[in-house]
């Protein structure tokens, strides 16, 4: 099963999916955590990449396109091979945080991104996508005050940002069955136990149980 996890920065996605793997793996599922942009060796280069907040010429074209490949390489190289064992995949971040970033947040066409993306991906989408959402502002001064390093997203304008969540509430409108939203402006031990209850149904229920994880098919290009 795979599980993605979106939102505006400083949504609390990284430490809510640490918590919400080690409770899946007492209940007995082999999980896989990973990341966008980043995950496998050759991601998390392009990561650097794109990070740093010294690359102040990097086209928009640049940005989409570097996003993209350190996304093939993750695909490939360890979503869809555990998948392919039956195990559970939570990601942080994946093709929604371009749509959302990249076409609502800096304009770029959403046609054009969807088509990059299909490329990027083979086609692989998320059973399930979890959208921590948390008012702009709240989060940017959760990010500064957590001491987290600052990225060059980090740097654009509130209104950016604002596009951004906007931008998210479009894409779950659009597809309502994949997504469910959370309100990530609470404490954690609340989210969690949200993330948890949400999940283990969904993990139970779906083609996912402990101790009799089957073989699902990813597509591929
Ligand atoms: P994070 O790891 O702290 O969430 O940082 C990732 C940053 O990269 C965040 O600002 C969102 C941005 N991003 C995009 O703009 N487009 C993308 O496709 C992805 C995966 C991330």
């Amino acid at each position: 099963m795979f599980i993605t996890f979106e939102g505006p920065e400083g949504s609390g996605k990284s430490t809510q999916i640490t918590l919400l793997a080690a409770f899946l793996r007492q209940q007995g599922f082999t999980v896989v955590e990973t990341r966008e942009p980043g995950g496998s060796d050759i991601g998390d280069q392009i990561r650097d990449v794109l990070h740093d907040v010294g690359n102040k010429k990097m086209t928009s074209a640049a940005e989409i396109l570097l996003y993209s490949a350190s996304r093939a390489q993750l695909v490939r190289e360890i979503i869809q091979p555990a998948l392919a064992e039956g195990k559970i995949v939570l990601c942080d971040r994946y093709a929604d945080s371009t749509l959302a970033y990249q076409g609502y947040g800096r304009g770029l066409n959403l046609g054009d991104l969807a088509n990059i993306t299909r490329f990027a991906t083979g086609g692989l989408q998320p059973d399930l996508t979890l959208l921590l959402d948390i008012d702009v502002e709240r989060g940017l001064a959760r990010r500064k005050d957590g001491g987290d390093e600052m990225n060059r997203l980090d740097l654009e304008a509130v209104a950016f940002h604002q596009r951004v969540r906007q931008g998210y509430q479009q894409l779950v409108a659009a597809d309502p069955a994949r997504w469910i939203q959370i309100n990530a402006d609470r404490p954690v031990p609340l989210v969690q136990a949200e993330l948890q209850e949400i999940v283990f149904a969904r993990a139970r229920g779906g083609d996912v149980k402990p101790g009799r994880h089957q073989a699902r098919r990813a597509s591929t290009t």
